[in-house]
């Protein structure tokens, strides 16, 4: 028995203009947060702006994370249907039996329960913008009904004996590798050709690494307003450790990082966090497209392994680098040299911070044992 899905997971709305947008959602960044100043962000901008006005369908496709949601919602903004209303799927969210009278609505006694006829979001989406997030979830027989959709514009409600029309412009996303899928034979290609009239590929924030310190900054000013909170701007060695780090979360990872740190206030969470979710240096970069240098490799391989053991020495001593470099076997300064280096931070900030407070706390004689 098929019952409606309640409302929550889908938004409908009207915009005005990229500010109301920005207003509406409240979570919306500027626009020079959102492209940043690298270049392959500033293609992406121009794509986005060019296809944003032509009744095209788009597709636009990136690791989870990238910003694929919030493109979704400017290219809506941006384009003469802005008026009209904006309504996202996300497919995985609908059970498969629910998402069909969900897309496509149902007339009244089309299954037990359909006590009443009732419209879909392609109908809801009706001179507006349809977003489909996460596009490869749709099981074939949906995927006929929308190539139907983009083609003429029709669709038929479950249970009905006409086709409808509408008017909506359609924005996919996808974090998977159509192709694959199409190989696969899970997803159709003729439907790829359809979706995929413009592409836009939202690149990972490991490729766009100059932007990282302004997106840190504006998710500090944002999340210290939004928890009341005063966290310090974050010192250069951790902005260091961060532009080296692999970003497999992309910006979505890098928010939640500087909102736990604006939560719980210091530095150290930021480098915990990374040291436990640092890459498996081998499968990530070696790259098997063309000739491997062995020795190039070996070497690379062995540096990540060092900046890891003594990420983790560090650690274990917090950040007591005469203890660290006792402990490695290696002379203090040795230690030094490594942890600039390999762009380890060197805490010297979050020490100097432990004493203020201890010194605040303690007798005043309390002389905290800087290494
Ligand atoms: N360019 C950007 N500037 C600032 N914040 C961003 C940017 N891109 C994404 N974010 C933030 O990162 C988070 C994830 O973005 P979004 O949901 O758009 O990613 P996504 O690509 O749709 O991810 P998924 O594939 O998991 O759905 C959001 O909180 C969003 O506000
Ligand atoms: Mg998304």
């Amino acid at each position: 028995m098929n019952t409606p899905q309640k409302e929550g997971d889908f938004t409908l709305m009207t915009t005005l203009s990229v500010s109301a947008l920005a207003q509406s959602f409240n979570e919306v960044p500027p626009d020079n947060i959102i492209f940043g100043h690298t270049e392959v962000m500033q293609s992406v901008r121009a794509r986005m702006g060019k296809v944003a006005a032509a009744n095209v369908p788009v597709l636009i496709t990136g690791e989870s994370g990238t910003g694929k949601d919030i493109i979704a919602r400017l290219i809506h903004s941006l384009s003469p249907w802005k008026v009209g209303p904006y309504v996202k799927v996300n497919c995985p969210a609908i059970p498969g039996t629910l998402l069909e009278s969900e897309l496509f609505g149902y007339e009244k006694g089309a299954f037990t329960g359909a006590v009443g006829s009732k419209p879909g979001r392609v109908e809801l989406a009706h001179r507006g913008t349809l977003f489909l997030d996460e596009i490869s979830e749709l099981d074939p027989s949906l995927q006929s009904k929308l190539l139907q959709l983009l083609q003429d514009g029709q669709f038929c409600r479950i249970g009905a004996q006409e086709d409808k029309k509408v008017e909506v412009r359609v924005v996919c996303a996808t974090n998977r590798q159509l192709e694959a899928e199409i190989e696969a034979g899970t997803f159709r290609q003729d439907l790829y050709y359809r979706i995929n009239v413009v592409n836009i590929r939202m690149p990972g924030l490991r490729e766009r690494r100059a932007d990282i310190e302004d997106l840190c900054n504006y998710f500090l000013d944002y999340y210290n307003r939004k928890f009341n909170c005063r966290a310090r701007p974050l010192s250069h060695e951790v902005l260091e450790v961060l532009q080296k780090y692999h970003w497999p979360g992309n910006i979505r990872e890098l928010e939640n990082l500087i909102k736990r740190y604006v939560i719980l206030g210091h530095e150290e969470v930021i480098t915990n966090d990374l040291v436990a979710h640092e890459p498996d240096f081998l499968s990530s970069e070696i790259s098997f497209d063309g000739p491997i240098s062995l020795k190039k490799m070996t070497r690379q391989c062995v540096r990540e392994l060092e900046r890891k053991v003594i990420l983790k020495v560090l650690q274990q001593h917090h950040w007591n680098r005469k203890q660290a470099a006792r402990t490695l076997g290696i002379s203090y300064r040795a230690l030094l040299y490594k942890i600039r280096d390999a762009g380890l931070p060197s805490n010297r900030a979050l020490r100097l911070r432990q004493a203020e407070k201890n010194a605040m706390a303690t007798a005043p004689t309390s002389g905290a044992a800087a290494d």
